[in-house]
């Protein structure tokens, strides 16, 4: 892929598209997770290093093409002031006289950012002339935000319509590295750990990397409908009664593709989600009727390490059980830190898992944590990211 390192950027006004959308503390309106922030740090400094002009765009939130004051990318410009030791000015919009002419007095090296780009409409419709006018603030454009990079928006994709010249920004491009190490042309034996409340929202995921995997895992709460299927009780516990018969169909392709798959064997219950005082661990034929399963057990656990010790390769995606509610947090934190002290290549993707990781205080040991979650699972599911394939048409009719 061509990146940043295959451009001239002195002097030019380099439109970085960025995905900024990052929580934003409820009481004094901070950043709360500044990840995503850094990860594009090394792109910025590489335009601002090389005297590049550096164009920020980026969406916070779902404004739904309204001017959203509280998803302003105000905050963000001040925390990204912060790390840079620098003024970052917030344009007052994306487009227009007034951010053209701030645009225009850059000087090499300055950053600006523009503000929120869906507080218009025409960016999550494509709009041509929307794109257009995004593209003149551009002599070189950078696609760094993976993680939005599975919508056909106009900043992702129309935009590259209209430009001279494009890059991959080096995020995206280490998103990209890391899927294809991970998955397309993974050193075996590869382990795919699938987890989550929903086994509705992973079937793409599943049906695309069953035939790819050594092994797969399957946690969380969308392990009860496999469960159900197999004809254990389940008792309260989340079950999509509509899946069953899908989730059977997965099981006997994993068998005929000899794929390993470890569904758990001993679980955490409680009569519900707050009674934490009442959780115990019970044989699966042993959950109560009048109880929910909120984690797998100890036995699980084991039967997980001791299969994934033996992979070089490990995606993780979904946690293992209710982990924002102690005692059910013990399985995912669990996996999370055998991953931190894995010789494995190891690759996290999902805002749950990253928290997870981040929370067990490994995720600078794991080898990758992706910045996305929709944009990651599709790469999972073996779709191409409209944003990707857009840039890389852009690079292509150079
Ligand atoms: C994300 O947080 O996954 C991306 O920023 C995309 O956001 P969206 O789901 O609102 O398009």
């Amino acid at each position: 892929m061509k990146t940043l390192d295959h451009v001239n950027v002195s002097g030019k006004r380099v439109f970085i598209r960025v995905d900024f959308n990052v929580p934003l503390d409820k009481k004094d309106g901070r950043v709360a997770d500044d990840a995503r922030i850094q990860a594009i740090l090394p792109t910025l400094n590489k335009v601002v290093n090389s005297g590049g002009k550096a164009v920020l765009a980026s969406h916070l939130g779902r404004p739904k093409g309204k001017v959203v004051p509280e998803m302003s990318l105000a905050a963000v410009a001040r925390h990204l002031s912060g790390l840079l030791g620098k003024d970052v000015p917030l344009a007052p919009d994306c487009i227009g006289g007034a951010v053209r002419s701030m645009v225009e007095s850059l000087r090499e090296g300055g950053v600006i950012l523009l503000e929120n780009l869906r507080f218009h409409p025409e960016e999550e419709k494509n709009d041509p002339d929307f794109s257009r006018e995004l593209a003149s603030l551009a002599d070189v454009y950078v696609n760094d935000a993976f993680a939005v990079s599975h919508r056909a928006h106009a900043s992702v994709h129309g935009i590259t319509r209209f430009v001279g010249e494009c890059a991959a920004g080096y995020q995206l491009a280490k998103e990209v590295e890391y899927f294809k190490r991970s998955v397309e042309t993974p050193e075996r034996p590869l382990a795919v750990v699938i987890g989550g409340a929903k086994v509705s929202t992973k079937i793409g995921v599943l049906e695309n990397l069953i035939p790819k995997v050594d092994l797969l895992v399957i946690g969380g709460a969308m392990a009860n409908t496999f469960l159900k299927a197999q004809g254990y009780p389940v008792g309260k516990s989340l079950v999509e009664d509509d899946f069953i018969a899908k989730a059977q169909e997965l099981l006997d392709l994993a068998k005929n593709r000899g794929v390993r798959v470890i569904l758990p064997v001993d679980v955490v219950v409680a009569p519900n989600l707050d009674s934490t005082g009442q959780a115990r661990s019970v044989e699966l034929k042993e959950v109560p009727e009048d109880a929910g399963i909120y984690d797998v057990g100890e036995r699980t656990v084991e039967a997980i390490k001791e299969a994934l010790s033996r992979c070089a390769t490990i995606v993780w995606n979904g946690p293992l059980g209710a982990f924002e509610t102690p005692p059910f947090e013990k399985a995912t934190f669990a996996l999370a830190e055998f991953l931190g002290a894995s010789k494995a290549l190891t690759v996290i993707g999902g805002g749950d898992s990253a928290s997870a990781v981040k929370k067990a205080g490994v995720d600078r040991k794991v080898s990758y944590v992706s910045t996305g979650g929709g944009a990651f699972l599709e790469m999972m599911e073996g779709k191409i990211l409209p944003g990707i394939e857009a840039l890389e048409a852009c690079m292509g009719k150079e």
